[in-house]
């Protein structure tokens, strides 16, 4: 998979070197570019922002680097004709979900604008959106300072999907956000840990080698958790699984 990532920080996006992303990008499954948008610029304070039009707090990003920027993205395009899905992270977007995420980890191409200040002039999205489709995504319902820190969370959560980055695709199972049920508790030795005064010891089914009254066992943790965490979560499951029986209390 190809990403651009567009921003007037890019050191900002550089802990996609660490980590299965850095490893995926050294096998060469992920190739990802950043660039900076004031290299669009033309004035010698590399201006990317001005005042708002119609009055208000804060400044907004000008259109003609942004333009620029995307149209370079557009132009250095593997094959031709090939454009890559737009990606603008922020508050004001579609809620980025694991549904989200593993449909932009099918897309061969995706490139972010990371928006600072109050946002991007609304034009810039005309412009794309002529170009590329275009997708606003907010990571939840609070505000950033900007959009390179939605970008690290999107990547990393996309990337992780695709083939052969993570070395044991069992992982991907059972997981959060993968069925509607928060994951299980885990566990690992030492199977009882005197923490100072206190013993503390691993559930004894999972010592007991059953993997039947394991599996129950961690469902029912995944059900009682998700009540506890997210009651918002079972109620959409309950219907479709028969969780609704269950005694969570
Ligand atoms: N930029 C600012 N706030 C954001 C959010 N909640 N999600 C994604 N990008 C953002």
């Amino acid at each position: 998979m190809r990403i651009d990532v567009v921003t007037i920080f890019p050191a900002y996006l550089e802990p996609l070197g660490l980590s299965l992303i850095g490893t995926a990008r050294r096998a060469g499954l992920l190739d990802i570019r950043v660039h900076d948008l004031r290299d669009h610029t033309h004035d010698r304070h590399r201006t990317v922002d001005d005042s708002p039009f119609g009055g208000g707090a804060g400044m907004v990003m000008k259109p003609e680097p942004w333009a620029a920027a995307l149209d370079a993205v557009v132009a250095s395009a593997p094959a031709a004709g090939a454009v890559p899905h737009l990606i603008v992270p922020g508050p004001g977007g579609v809620p980025f979900t694991q549904a989200l995420a593993r449909s932009l980890a099918t897309e061969p191409w995706l490139a972010f604008a990371c928006g600072r200040y109050e946002g991007i002039d609304e034009r810039v999205y005309e412009h794309a959106s002529a170009r590329m489709p275009v997708t606003v995504v907010s990571l939840g319902d609070y505000v950033l300072g900007g959009g390179e820190v939605a970008v690290l969370a999107i990547v990393e959560a996309v990337a992780r999907l695709l083939p052969g980055v993570i070395g044991n695709a069992d992982s991907l199972v059972e997981e959060s956000h993968e069925d509607g049920l928060l994951e299980y508790p885990v566990y690992t030795r030492p199977a009882s840990w005197v923490d100072g005064a206190v013993v503390r010891d691993v559930p004894p089914v999972l010592l007991s080698g059953d993997h039947a009254a394991i599996a129950a066992w961690r469902h029912e943790q995944r059900v009682r958790r998700t009540a506890a965490r997210r009651p918002d979560l079972l109620a959409r499951t309950a219907t479709v699984s028969g969780l609704g029986d269950l005694d969570v209390a």
